[in-house]
This record gives structure tokens, sequence and C-alpha cells, in this order.
């Protein structure tokens, strides 16, 4: 970690508000909509990306919960994916994010599927190593650097009853 790291790095800096991608035919299930594990795919690319851009080394998927799928999208609706990091502890982070389905004439937009990620930085032998804090700056970013950690405890206190 770089000394400038210690004072943390914002929230914007590795938030993604607006990365596009069409429904082809082959993005759909059996019953012509959007299929759900294509959405949580691509989820979970774009989760990552942000993840790896605040940490700056690679940052592998610890889980995934508070799934959502809002409502369906159709072939041919432009998605709208938004995603950013939420919290982070030692050495894992949270990141939040929202799918939308967007009518490419009136340009309205559906939400369509939400998720929480948990990523764990690591080192070339999987070892979880130490990232940057966050620095959450607007309101909506300090509700959320809030909220993640009540999530968080749950998390764990699911992971102590198994
Ligand atoms: C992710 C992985 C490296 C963690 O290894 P580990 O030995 O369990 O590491 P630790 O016990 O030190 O936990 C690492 C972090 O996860 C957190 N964690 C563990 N269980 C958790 C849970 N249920 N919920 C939230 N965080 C959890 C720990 O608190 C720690 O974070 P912190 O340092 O910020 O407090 C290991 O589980 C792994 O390799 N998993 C496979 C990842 C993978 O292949 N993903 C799919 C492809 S990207």
């Amino acid at each position: 970690m770089g000394s400038s790291d210690l004072k943390g790095k914002p929230v914007k800096a590795s938030a993604v508000h607006d990365q596009v991608a069409v429904v082809f035919p082959n993005d759909l299930n059996a019953h012509g909509t959007l299929f759900g594990g294509r959405v949580l795919e691509m989820a979970d690319r774009l989760c990552a990306i942000v993840a790896k851009r605040h940490a700056g080394c690679v940052c592998v998927t610890l889980g995934i919960d508070s799934v959502r799928f809002l409502a369906p999208a159709k072939h041919g609706d432009t998605l709208v994916l938004q995603a950013s990091i939420n919290r982070v502890w030692k050495t894992s982070l949270e990141v939040g994010v929202r799918v939308f389905a967007e009518d490419y004439i009136t340009r309205e937009r559906v939400r369509i599927f939400s998720a929480y990620f948990t990523f764990v930085a690591v080192d070339d032998a999987m070892k979880p190593i130490a990232v940057p804090l966050i620095i959450p700056e607007t309101e909506d970013e300090k509700r959320r650097y809030i909220q993640a950690e009540e999530r968080r405890k749950h998390r764990m206190s699911l992971e102590r009853s198994v």
C-alpha cells in the first residue's frame, strides 16, 4: 500500500455509475426475459473492477447477499449498471450494485437488480492483505457506510451458526 493510500480514498475514485450493455438474444431465459444468472455475472465482474480499483490488487469474491431480482428486462433493453464501495474493513470490502433497464426511447429507468458483494484483497499466494481506507463524502455514501457495518455483523452471525 502506498503512503498516500494510508489516508484513504474517496468512494467516487472507484465507483462506476454508467456501465451500459444491451440485452441480446443469448442473454434470455426460457421465458424470453433477461436470465438472472447473466445479470449476476455482469454484476460480479463490475464489482470486482470497483474493488480492484480501490485496493490496487487482486480482489476475490468471498460472498454475495441480499440478491434481489426486482423486475424483468427484455430483449433490446439497455442495461445500466452502477456499483460503489460501501465500506472497507481490514482485508475485506463491501460493494453495492444496482442494475436498471432503460427504455432507449423514453430513457425511463426501472431498477431490476440489486445485491451486495463482499471481496477480499489477496496477494500472489491468495493470502488476505490490507486495503486502503474508504472515505464516504455524500449523505448516501455515509448512510451506506453505517449500514454496511450492520450487514457485516449479520453475515458474521450467519457464519457462526453454520
Ligand atoms: C477469500 C479467501 C482468500 C479468504 O481466506 P480466509 O482464510 O477465509 O481469510 P480470513 O479468515 O482472514 O478472512 C478474510 C476476510 O474476510 C472476512 N470474512 C470472513 N468471513 C466473512 C463473512 N461471512 N462475511 C463477511 N466477511 C467475512 C474476514 O473478516 C476478513 O476480513 P477483514 O480482514 O476485513 O476483517 C478464501 O476464502 C478464498 O480463497 N476463497 C475463494 C475465493 C474465490 O475463489 N472466489 C471466486 C472467484 S473470484
